[in-house]
């Protein structure tokens, strides 16, 4: 029965389960950024959960150094076509995979014809291969900075307490908003003293949000000062791993379980490869 087949195939594609694609953005280099990507992917992993992290950052302290990988082939090779995603995608710790990156990809809003038509192809395999994909994107709000923020189901803003990062996170989000008036963001305040200080920091982002934009931002947890971090960093391995008990690793593993537990936010409308596309456009007619 052909009419049924072709029933039950819609039904598939239209149920087939996509990744949630969220952005690790932050106005600011330094505030933990690629660290926070990197163990809260394991969290997600270690709650059963198939986490790809996507390296979208120029930054020399990328995850690939932070993880001590060294790979054959990255996002370079998917750009130019000479590799699939899936040929690029390598095992990382705790059961996450990594697609190692490349300024191909950082200068994601200038690309050319062919090498979008790869990318979008590399990112459609990656959706069907995952429950998440965390994007470590650069900082700051230049195109090529937010066009993941702007693309992705979700953004997680990574800011500290001090009053510059979180000016850059505020303009971030204005950035962001101002292309994408319907983006999520929730907020990790990294870095902090104590709970206190974290409220006090993601209540000055929302009031001023709601304030100047009309917009809100949700608090998605933080994660205190902890020396482990470093260590874990000087020993190219996940804190989360490395110190499991440690005060971040058990802040982190609380964010990852909010998060799998929210689910996806219900959205009509495009996904997250037409809003890909929509950004090259975009940054080519401006
Ligand atoms: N929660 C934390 N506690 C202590 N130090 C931290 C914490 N998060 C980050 N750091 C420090 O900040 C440095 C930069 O972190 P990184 O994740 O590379 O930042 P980004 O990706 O934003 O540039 C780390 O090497 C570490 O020394
Ligand atoms: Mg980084």
């Amino acid at each position: 029965m052909p009419d049924q087949a072709e029933n039950l195939r819609q039904f598939v594609q239209q149920h087939a389960q996509r990744a949630r694609v969220i952005a690790v953005s932050s106005g600011k280099g330094g505030v933990g950024k690629t660290n926070t990507c990197v163990n809260l992917g394991i969290a997600l992993a270690q709650k059963g959960a198939r986490v790809v992290l996507l390296d979208a950052d120029l930054g020399l302290a990328n995850i690939e150094v932070l993880l001590g990988i060294n790979s054959l082939y990255n996002l370079q090779h998917v750009v130019s076509g000479q590799q699939s995603m899936m040929d690029v995608v390598v095992d990382g710790p705790g059961g996450i995979q990594v697609v190692p990156g490349s300024s191909g990809i950082a200068k994601i809003a200038d690309l050319g014809p062919n090498a979008r038509n790869n990318v979008l192809a590399g990112l459609e395999e990656l959706q069907r291969h995952a429950d998440f994909i965390l994007i470590d994107t650069m900082a700051g709000i230049g195109q090529n900075a937010v066009a993941f923020a702007i693309a992705a189901d979700e953004v997680l803003l990574v800011t500290t307490p001090e009053p510059s990062s979180i000016v850059d996170a505020y303009a971030t989000i204005k950035t962001v908003f101002h292309q994408r008036p319907d983006a999520q963001f929730k907020v990790i305040v990294n870095q902090v003293m104590n709970k206190q200080q974290a409220g006090a920091v993601a209540h000055k982002i929302a009031d001023v949000t709601g304030r100047f934009l009309g917009r809100n931002v949700s608090f998605a947890g933080f994660i205190p000062r902890d020396p482990r971090v470093m260590q874990a960093v000087m020993q190219t391995s996940p804190y989360i791993l490395r110190y499991p008990t440690a005060p971040a690793s058990r802040a982190v593993a609380t964010i990852a379980s909010r998060l799998n537990e929210t689910p996806r936010e219900k959205r009509r409308g495009q996904g997250f490869l037409q809003r890909v596309a929509e950004t090259f456009r975009v940054a080519k007619s401006a």
